[in-house]
């Protein structure tokens, strides 16, 4: 069992070292940016007005993704496995909200900066079916078919210059905040980003281990 969650600011890789991670340990990844794209794909009331908070840049209110996020910690294999979770929280009232529910093994921060990440949004392209990232700086062109589902591999709307600025901006102002508070919880690793994918992986392995057998109880509940 492994209650992990993973910062970094937009583009910084969660969702790709998430896969990675959730392989290894066995632990489902939770993005909540995947979960309100999803409800945004199916167009319910809910994904209708989520996508006006993603497309803007802006988050949704705290109360809306506790509920989201309490609903999916309360599922099988969560309380089975634990939990990887991308893109929660966001704002000390998320941070605080999610202690609540459940006991926090480590916090990971992937450092990368800003114009790094700026490079590989605008790079980004996403399957409409399943979330596989892809990057066109590893793989030119357009309108490929996903090789995980077969779906159809698209840009972003938020992967537009002025959403990310307004999501980086929202990352200084929320995030950066939030980050500090695990910090002074005990509970952050900050780790590299930079470099290939399968560095980073090798990285956060690293620290995730360290951490754990550091802590034998693997609880540690600010
Ligand atoms: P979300 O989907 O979580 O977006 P995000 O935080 O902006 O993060 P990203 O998904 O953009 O980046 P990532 O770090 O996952 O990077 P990736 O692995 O794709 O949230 C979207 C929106 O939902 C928010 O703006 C908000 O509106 C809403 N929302 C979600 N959670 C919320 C919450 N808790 N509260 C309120 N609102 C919420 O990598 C990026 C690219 O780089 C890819 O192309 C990838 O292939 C490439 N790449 C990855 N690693 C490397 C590497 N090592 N070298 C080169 N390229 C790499
Ligand atoms: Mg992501």
């Amino acid at each position: 069992m492994l209650r992990l969650v993973i910062f970094g600011r937009q583009g910084a890789g969660k969702g790709t070292q998430s896969e990675a991670l959730a392989e290894h340990y066995g632990a489902p990844h939770i993005s909540t940016g995947d979960i309100l794209r999803e409800a945004v794909a199916s167009g319910t009331a809910f994904g209708l007005k989520a996508k006006e908070f993603m497309d803007a840049g802006q988050l949704l209110p705290d109360e809306v993704m506790l509920g989201v996020v309490a609903d999916r910690l309360a599922e099988a294999d969560v309380r089975e496995h634990g939990f990887l979770l991308d893109g929660y929280p966001r704002t000390v009232g998320q941070a605080e909200a999610l202690v609540g529910l459940t006991p926090i093994d480590v916090a990971l921060n992937l450092e990368v900066p800003e114009q790094t990440v700026l490079e590989r949004l605008s790079s980004r392209r996403v399957c409409e079916g399943c979330g596989r990232n892809y990057s066109v700086s590893v793989r030119p062109g357009h309108d490929w078919e996903c090789d995980s589902c077969g779906g159809k591999v698209v840009q972003r709307d938020d992967d537009k210059p002025a959403a990310i600025a307004q999501r980086l901006a929202t990352y200084r102002d929320e995030t950066v905040p939030t980050i500090e508070w695990f910090d002074s919880k005990g509970l952050l690793v900050n780790v590299d980003g930079l470099g290939t994918p399968e560095d980073v992986t090798e990285r956060l392995f690293a620290a995730i281990d360290e951490r754990l057998s550091a802590d034998p109880e693997r609880r540690t509940h600010p």
